[in-house]
C-alpha cells in the first residue's frame, strides 16, 4: 500500500503526533509507504508538493505544535480559487485532485482535518477516490466524536490565561473579557471557563443579555469583589444581536466561510453603558492554537493515528476514526458533516448556573 497523508483546515496541537504514530505503525507493521502532501489539498492540486514521508522524516516531531506537512483553510478542491487577469475565480478541480492521486501512485488517502476538510474527503469518495479520514480542531465541534485532539491543548492555554488574568484583575478591580476561539460552538469556552474560574461564561448557544451580565457584576460588586472574569466565545453574541464578523465568507478566496472576532469588544462596549468599572478586553487569538500538545492530545493523536490502519488494512473508506466512550472506533465519513454544539440544558451547563456562575440568560 502507497499512502498520501495530508493535514487541512486550521492546525492544533497534536498534528505531529498523529503523523508520527500512522508512520510508524504503518511502516512496522504494515509495511506500508506513505507520501507526504503539503498544505492539505493544495498538495495535490499543485505541482511539487508531495514527498516520501519516511519514519526518518517523523523522528523528533511528537512534541512540536502546527504539522510538519503544513496545511491550508483554503483549497477546496471543489471551489478552488486562483488569480485570474486580476481577479479571484474558483473552479472545480476535484477531477485533477484524482489524476494527481493516480500519478503519484497512492492507493489510498488519509486526510486529517475538521469538518471542511472532511467534508471535501467524503465528496472525493463519492468521485471514486478512496480516503480515510481523521478528526482534528481545539473548537470540538465534530459530530461523530466525543473529543477531538488538539482541544485538550487549547482548554490548558484559555485556563492558564485566565488564571494569570485573576491576579491582575484583583489588584485593580478591573473586569476582564477573555475572547476565545472555537467558531459557533462554545465547548472550549464553557470547559476553560469553569476550569479558570470565570464569573461569566458566554457561549454561542446561549445568546446573552447584557443586563443579565450587569446583574452578576453588580451582585459581586456588592460582596466587596469588584473585579470580574468573563469568558466569550468569539462567537457568541447579545439576544437580538449579530455576530461579531472581522469580514465575509467571500473576503478570503477559497475560505467559504466568515472570520469570527471581536466579540469581546462587542460585550465591553455594551456593559460600558451601565458599570463603572475599568473594562478590559484580552483577545487570545492563535496563541489557542500554537505549541507544544498536551500529554493527552499527544495519547489521542496516537491512537487516531494508529487506528486509522486498521481501516485502511480493512478497506473501510469512507469513515473516519473517532473517540466514543474511551474506545477509538470508526464511523462513516459523513457523521462530520453533522454539528455538534453545546446542549444549553445539559449537566456541565446546569452544574456551572447552579454554583452561582453567569450564561447571561
Ligand atoms: O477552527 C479552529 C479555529 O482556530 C477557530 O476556533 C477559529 O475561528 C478559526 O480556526 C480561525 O481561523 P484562522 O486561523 O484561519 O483565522
Amino acid at each position: 500500500m502507497r499512502l498520501g497523508v495530508l493535514t487541512g483546515g486550521g492546525d492544533c496541537p497534536g498534528l505531529n503526533a498523529l503523523i508520527r504514530g500512522l508512520v510508524k505503525r504503518g511502516t512496522h507493521e504494515f509495511g506500508y509507504e506513505f507520501v507526504g502532501i503539503e498544505n492539505g489539498y493544495m498538495g495535490l492540486v499543485e505541482p511539487e508538493l508531495a514527498r516520501p514521508l519516511t519514519e526518518e522524516d517523523t523522528r523528533g516531531i511528537l512534541p512540536k505544535g502546527g504539522t510538519i506537512l503544513g496545511t491550508s483553510n483554503k483549497a477546496n478542491p471543489f471551489a478552488y480559487a486562483t488569480r485570474e487577469d486580476g481577479h479571484w475565480v474558483e473552479r472545480d478541480v476535484s477531477d485533477q485532485v484524482l489524476r494527481r492521486c493516480e500519478e503519484l501512485r497512492l492507493d489510498g488517502l488519509i486526510a486529517v482535518g475538521g469538518d471542511g476538510t472532511l467534508s471535501i474527503a467524503h465528496r472525493l469518495v463519492e468521485k471514486g477516490l478512496k480516503v480515510v479520514g481523521c478528526p482534528k480542531t481545539i473548537d470540538n465541534d465534530l459530530s461523530g466524536t466525543d473529543q477531538t485532539f488538539g482541544f485538550d491543548t487549547a482548554r490548558l492555554i484559555v485556563t492558564e490565561a485566565l488564571d494569570r488574568l485573576h491576579s491582575t484583575a484583583e489588584s485593580h478591580d478591573r473586569v476582564m473579557v477573555v475572547e476565545i476561539m472555537g467558531r459557533h460552538a462554545g465547548f472550549l469556552t464553557l470547559e476553560s471557563g469553569i476550569a479558570g474560574g470565570a464569573d461569566v461564561i458566554l457561549i454561542p448557544e446561549i445568546p446573552y443579555r447584557v443586563e443579565s451580565v450587569v446583574e452578576k457584576l453588580h451582585r459581586r460588586a456588592t460582596r466587596r469583589r469588584s473585579f470580574s472574569i468573563i469568558a466569550i466565545s468569539e462567537g457568541a453574541f447579545p439576544q437580538g444581536g449579530q455576530l461579531a464578523v472581522l469580514d465575509s465568507a467571500e473576503a478570503i478566496p477559497g475560505r467559504g466561510v466568515v472570520r469570527l472576532g471581536g466579540s469581546g469588544k462587542v460585550l465591553a462596549d455594551l456593559l460600558a453603558r451601565h458599570i463603572e468599572a475599568e473594562i478590559r478586553v484580552t483577545v487570545l487569538g492563535h496563541l489557542q492554537r500554537g505549541g507544544s500538545p498536551s500529554a493527552a492530545d499527544r495519547v489521542l493523536a496516537t491512537r487516531y493515528g494508529c487506528k486509522v490502519l486498521d481501516l485502511v488494512s480493512a478497506g473501510q473508506w469512507d469513515h473516519m476514526v473517532a473517540l466514543r466512550a474511551g474506545e477509538i472506533i470508526s464511523v462513516p465519513l459523513s457523521e462530520s458533516r453533522k454539528e455538534r454544539r453545546v446542549d444549553p440544558s445539559g449537566e456541565l451547563v446546569r452544574f456551572t448556573k447552579s454554583m452561582g456562575i453567569s450564561f447571561g440568560d
